[in-house]
C-alpha cells in the first residue's frame, strides 16, 4: 500500500481502459502534432502514453521516397507502406500487452479498409480504439504547414526545398486520390472528427471517462501564433526570512518587481497587446499584477495557489527537518509523489492544474502570476520536463519567463528585472536558508535552467 505521505497512485482515473487514438488525414493536416501534444498531456497526467509513427518505420526501408512512392499503383510502394503500417501495429499492440495506456497511430489511415484493419487487430487484444481525423481544406493552412514542418521533415533532408514542396503537394495529390473521410458507413466507430482546426467538430460515440479527456483535450487546440508569460510574485516577507508557504506580504525588494513588472512585459511582448493576466488568490501574487496596465484583464484562480504545505505551513526548512525529519527526508528521496501532512504533493498540484492547462489550450496570450512549485508543474508542461526533474528546477524570482509553442517545442525566452531577490531554491539534502543554485556541484539535485 502507498504509504500516507506518498501520491503515486493518485491522478487522473483511467481506470482499466485502453486507447488506441488512431489518427486520420491526408498529409500535412497536423496529425503528428495533435498525436504528440497528446502524448505529453497524457503523460504530465501521469498517463502513460506513446505515439508509433508509421512513417518512422517506413523510413527505415525507404528514406527518402518521392511521391510516386505514394502512388496507390507503385505495388511496391504499397507493399513497403503496408508493411511500415504492419510493424508499427505489432509494436504498438506489444506495448500495450506490458501496460501501456494510451497507444497513438501516427499515420494517415486515409481509407476504411486500413480503418478497419486497425479496429479489428485492436480488437483482439480488447483495446478501445478512438479515431481521430483532422481534415483541412483551407489551402493557406496546408500551403504553410508545409511549410513550416514538411520542408525540414527527414523525408526531404538535404534536399531544395521548393523542390521539396512541390514533391510534397505531388504526395497530397496521391494520397487525394484514395483518401475516405470518415463518414456515416462508420457510425459504428469511435470518432473525433476536427474540420479547419476546430471550426467545425463531430464527436460520435465517445464511451468512457478517459475517451472524453483526450476528445475534450484535442478540441480545445488551435494554432494561432501566441506566447504565454510565467513569473513568480515579487521577493516576498515569507521569501526573506526563509519560511514556506503562507500569505505574507512583499518585501520592498518584491514592490520593485511588481512596479518594474509592466516594463518588463512590454519588452517581451514587443508592443501594447494588452494581456490576460492569471494571478493566484493569495496577496503576493494579487500585489505583484497590480501595477500592470488596465486594460489588461486580470483573473484569480484558487488553482494557482502555491503547493499547500500542510503542518509545515509558515516554517523554515530547517524547522521542518527537526520537526518532521523523516518526511524531510521522504520529501527528498521523491519530491514529486511526497505529500505534506495536510497538504500536497507536486502530483497533487499537477491534477489541479489540469483546467489551468485546458483553458491555457484554449487561450491566446496569458500572462501567469504565481508561484515556485505551480510554475514548475505549468513549465513541465509545456517544457516536457520530466516528473523526477521538475520539482528542482530553478525558478528565480523577478525573472520573466516567456513561452512561444511552436510547431514541434516550446521556444523560452527569460527577461532578468535585475532587481535581487533571495533565492528559494533549495538542493537535495540542505536546511539552508537562501541557496544558490548555480554554486551547487550535487548531480542530483541540480538547478536547472537557471538563468
Ligand atoms: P501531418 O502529420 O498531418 O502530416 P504535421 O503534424 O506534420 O502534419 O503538421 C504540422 C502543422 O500542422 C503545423 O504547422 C501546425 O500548425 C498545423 N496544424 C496543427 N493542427 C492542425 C489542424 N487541426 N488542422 C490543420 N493543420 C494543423
Ligand atoms: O519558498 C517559496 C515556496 O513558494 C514555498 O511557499 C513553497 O512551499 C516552496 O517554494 C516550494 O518549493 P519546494 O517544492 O522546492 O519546497
Ligand atoms: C508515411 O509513409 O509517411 C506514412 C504516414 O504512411 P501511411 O500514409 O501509409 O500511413
Amino acid at each position: 500500500m502507498t504509504p500516507p505521505h506518498k501520491t503515486n497512485g493518485v491522478g487522473v482515473q483511467a481506470g482499466d481502459t485502453q486507447i488506441c487514438v488512431v489518427m486520420v488525414g491526408l498529409p500535412a493536416r497536423g496529425k503528428s502534432l495533435i498525436a504528440q501534444k497528446a502524448q505529453r498531456y497524457l503523460k504530465w497526467l501521469s498517463i502513460d502514453a506513446m505515439v508509433f509513427n508509421v512513417g518512422n518505420y517506413r523510413r527505415q526501408d525507404s528514406p527518402q521516397p518521392g511521391a510516386d512512392f505514394f502512388d496507390q499503383s507503385n505495388a511496391e510502394g504499397e507493399r513497403m507502406r503496408r508493411a511500415a503500417a504492419e510493424a508499427a501495429v505489432t509494436d504498438m499492440l506489444k506495448w500495450f500487452a506490458k501496460g501501456g495506456v494510451v497507444g497513438i497511430l501516427d499515420a494517415t489511415n486515409s481509407t476504411k479498409a486500413r480503418r478497419r484493419w486497425v479496429k479489428e487487430r485492436c480488437d483482439a487484444q480488447g483495446i478501445e480504439t478512438l479515431f481521430v481525423e483532422s481534415q483541412c481544406d483551407d489551402e493557406d493552412i496546408i500551403m504553410s504547414n508545409i511549410l513550416e514542418v514538411k520542408t525540414t521533415s527527414p523525408d526531404y533532408q538535404g534536399q531544395d526545398p521548393e523542390t521539396a514542396v512541390q514533391d510534397f503537394r505531388k504526395r497530397i495529390r496521391n494520397y487525394e486520390k484514395v483518401y475516405q473521410t470518415i463518414d456515416e458507413e462508420e457510425n459504428d466507430l469511435t470518432y473525433l472528427k476536427i474540420m479547419n482546426v476546430g471550426k467545425q467538430v463531430i464527436i460520435n460515440r465517445i464511451q468512457d471517462y478517459l475517451q472524453s479527456r483526450v476528445v475534450y483535450y484535442l478540441m480545445n487546440l488551435h494554432i494561432k501564433p501566441r506566447s504565454i508569460w510565467l513569473s513568480r510574485h515579487g521577493e516576498s516577507e515569507f521569501n526573506l526570512e526563509g519560511k514556506i508557504g503562507g500569505d505574507a506580504n512583499l518585501s520592498p525588494r518584491g514592490e520593485m518587481y511588481a512596479r518594474k513588472l509592466p516594463e518588463l512585459v512590454r519588452q517581451s511582448v514587443g508592443d501594447d497587446r494588452p494581456l490576460t493576466v492569471w494571478t493566484s488568490t493569495l496577496k503576493r501574487t494579487i500585489a505583484t499584477a497590480r501595477f500592470l496596465p488596465e486594460n489588461y484583464n486580470q483573473l484569480q484562480w484558487k488553482a494557482l495557489d502555491e503547493l499547500d504545505s500542510g503542518v509545515c505551513d509558515c516554517l523554515t526548512y530547517q524547522e521542518i527537518s527537526e520537526l518532521y525529519p523523516e518526511d524531510f527526508k521522504a520529501r527528498d528521496e521523491d519530491k514529486y509523489n511526497y505529500r505534506y501532512r495536510g497538504g500536497e504533493s507536486y502530483r497533487d498540484v499537477v491534477i489541479r492544474l489540469e483546467p489551468i492547462i485546458m483553458e491555457l489550450e484554449r487561450s491566446e496570450n496569458i500572462l501567469i502570476v504565481t508561484h515556485q512549485a505551480v510554475l514548475r508543474c505549468i513549465y513541465a508542461y509545456f517544457m516536457k520536463k520530466s516528473q523526477a526533474d521538475s520539482p528542482w528546477m530553478a525558478v528565480p524570482l523577478h525573472t520573466l519567463i516567456k513561452l512561444t509553442p511552436k510547431a514541434y517545442g516550446t521556444l523560452e525566452e527569460r527577461y532578468d528585472a535585475k532587481i535581487p531577490a533571495v533565492s528559494t531554491w533549495r538542493g537535495k539534502g540542505s536546511v539552508a536558508k537562501h541557496e544558490d543554485p548555480n554554486a551547487t556541484t550535487d548531480s542530483i539535485g541540480k538547478a536547472d535552467g537557471a538563468v
